[in-house]
């Protein structure tokens, strides 16, 4: 299958300049995630998040972001899977957030560590029950041979915690801590606008780069 080349939308709703832009890229952060929370995405929080193996192949996947402040921005996983074998030896990684109908792009690299195990548990607490029993159920990114065996799991770990099930000793949350962000907003005829963020020794340095 192949796109017509005329098949791309204009954009053109919006701008970003030197004038408008936010001196901290937290707080550019900050403005666009909660136009797009206004914007009615199903999931506003979704980024994409690509890690590095020992080989150095990428891969990405969209996860949740569930926190953010200028210590960095957290999401929760299984540490052993895929993506936490990639973290365990390589820490860097870069997060995507593409929020189409604003016509805005976020990328922002850095590296990870594991949040508190305070922090994970606080998290893990405020989970819908099913949700706490899923994470004890998933061995995520591992063969499964049949979803029967995944009922099964889920069954058994119902049974061994009726009430309250404790934080997995697997599962927990992940900080980014970003050294560059960068803003893509979406202009008329391709010229669209981009400015970076680079973290210096006392503040961030601000550039715009060529669409
Ligand atoms: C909208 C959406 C949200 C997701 N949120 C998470 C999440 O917060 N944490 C997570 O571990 N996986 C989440 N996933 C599943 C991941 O994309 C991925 O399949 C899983 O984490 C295994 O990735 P890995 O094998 O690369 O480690 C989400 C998927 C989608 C489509």
């Amino acid at each position: 299958m192949k796109f017509k080349s005329d098949s791309h939308n204009d954009y053109g709703k919006f701008k970003l300049d030197l004038k408008s832009i936010e001196k901290n890229p937290f707080e550019q952060f900050n403005r666009w995630l909660s136009d797009a929370q206004k914007a009615d995405f199903i999931d506003a929080n979704a980024m994409s998040i690509s890690t590095v193996n020992a080989d150095g192949k990428p891969s990405s996947r969209i996860v949740l972001l569930k926190q953010f402040d200028e210590n960095g921005f957290v999401f929760f996983t299984n540490y052993q899977s895929r993506k936490g074998k990639d973290i365990e030896v390589n820490p860097n990684i870069c997060a995507l957030f593409f929020w189409d109908k604003l016509e805005r792009q976020i990328r922002i690299e850095g590296t990870i560590e594991k949040i508190s195990l305070l922090e994970s548990e606080q998290y893990y607490h405020s989970r819908p029950y099913q949700s706490r029993i899923g994470a004890w159920a998933s061995e995520q990114s591992q063969i499964l041979e049949s979803r029967f065996t995944l009922i099964r799991k889920v069954a058994k770990y119902i049974t061994k915690y009726p009430i309250n099930p404790p934080l997995p000793p697997f599962w927990g949350g992940y900080r980014l801590i970003p050294e560059y962000f960068e803003f893509w907003q979406g202009r008329e005829s391709r010229l669209h606008d981009r400015f970076s963020y680079q973290k210096g020794d006392r503040n961030w340095e601000i550039q715009r780069l060529y669409p």
